[in-house]
């Protein structure tokens, strides 16, 4: 099974923005994180970055025939973006939201989610460890 885990603005700035909502872990370090599990129950995955909406969609796009699973955070794209929601729809490759904050619990700009109607789940607010809880569901969700 191959996963391709995307991020979007400014995540790459983990452990130096905003550390207090964050937390003070780098990128590096969510990457090794999600590479070390995926290892561990022997899923194969591919971990992008990128600060700007059309890569992600060409990303997006990339994926098609050749992933399993999509686990994205957008980041603010999340509250934007109809053109990533639109290449999710197109691939049509099972896909979890993540979010490393709790943005139910935040301004009210980031209540909308584009991407949440096409998601199979949601997670925010587990920092982290919610890529990992997106990688063991859809791993267990996998040709439902
Ligand atoms: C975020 C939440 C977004 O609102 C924000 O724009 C981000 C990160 C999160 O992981 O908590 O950049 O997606």
């Amino acid at each position: 099974m191959k996963i391709l885990v995307i991020n979007g603005p400014n995540l790459n700035m983990l452990g130096i923005r905003e550390p207090d909502i964050y937390g003070s872990d780098t990128y590096e370090g969510l990457c090794r994180l999600i590479s070390e599990h995926a290892e561990k129950i022997g899923v194969e995955t591919e971990i992008f970055q990128s600060n700007h909406e059309g890569c992600i969609v060409d990303k997006i796009q990339e994926a098609i025939n050749k992933t399993d699973g999509i686990v994205i955070n957008p980041a603010a794209y999340t509250h934007t973006s109809v053109a990533i929601l639109d290449a999710l729809k197109a691939v049509n490759i099972p896909a979890v939201e993540v979010h490393i904050s709790d943005v139910s619990q935040r301004e009210d700009f980031r209540q909308i989610s584009f991407v949440r109607s096409y998601c199979k789940k949601t997670i925010a607010g587990h920092g982290f460890l919610g890529y990992l809880e997106a990688i063991d569901y859809l791993v267990k969700t996998a040709g439902e």
